[in-house]
């Protein structure tokens, strides 16, 4: 057992799936997974062992944003040797070169928060994706009939997803960031530290620029090829 996760020592594979949802581990857990067992409920943060394709896969609830991901990032690498992290997650567009519903794979994630500042002692670090990871996903979203675009991109994870300060998000467009969530920049950052293996994968669920959003079913279907593409990358 570690702090925050109840699982025994070997309860928890290798490879985990982390979605940023509680509910969609459970989800991914039952229409994914063989034999999923629950390892862990602590404070509802759900995480499920199972097997796909007969690799054992395990899937955790990270919690929104980056201080919470990183208690379970640094607990699943710490506590319980995993080497092999998938994000699963959802994004805001922030550009028209994405869509509604398309897949990023983030090659890199920029970031406004004050984590990897003190990390680094006010430098800055490129928290960047495994490379034999990102190839993996890359390649699977080209061998799957997919309904939405593949994108590899930059990601901004984002402090706060109630910005008073939407502005300050201009020059990382403008540098090439596609799309706004709350974890990436610091997953990569403690999966290189601990020389583990990360990768983020975001399907577009809301679009800050044109105001679209998803439906609740479309989300479904859409994070359904993006688990899959998560699951080929995490096992190829
Ligand atoms: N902001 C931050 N995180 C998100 C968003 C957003 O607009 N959409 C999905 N995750």
């Amino acid at each position: 057992m570690s702090t925050h996760i109840a699982a025994q020592p070997g309860q928890i594979a290798p490879t985990v799936l982390f979605p940023g949802d509680p509910l969609r581990a459970k989800w991914i857990a039952e229409n994914f997974l063989e034999a999923a067992e629950l390892y862990s409920e602590t404070r509802g943060m759900l995480g499920f062992t199972g097997t796909w394709r007969g690799h054992r896969i395990s899937v955790q609830g990270s919690g929104m944003g980056q201080p919470s991901m990183a208690i379970y990032a640094n607990e699943l690498f710490d506590a319980y040797d995993v080497q092999t992290v998938v994000r699963v997650g959802s994004c805001g567009a922030l550009t028209e070169r994405v869509g509604l519903r398309d897949i990023i794979i983030a090659n890199g994630a920029c970031t406004d928060s004050a984590i990897n500042r003190v990390r680094f002692h006010g430098q800055d670090y490129a928290p960047v994706a495994d490379f034999s990871l990102l190839r993996a996903a890359v390649e699977a979203g080209e061998e799957m009939p997919l309904q939405s675009r593949v994108h590899v991109g930059l990601l901004f994870s984002s402090d706060q997803f109630y910005s008073t300060r939407p502005e300050l998000t201009e020059p990382f467009v403008a540098h090439g960031a596609l799309a706004v969530e709350m974890e990436t920049s610091g997953l990569y950052t403690l999966a290189a530290y601990r020389r583990r293996r990360a990768l983020s994968i975001c399907t577009v669920s809301d679009h800050l620029v044109t105001g679209e959003e998803t439906t609740a079913l479309e989300r479904e279907q859409t994070f359904g090829d993006m688990v899959e593409i998560a699951l080929r990358a995490a096992t190829a």
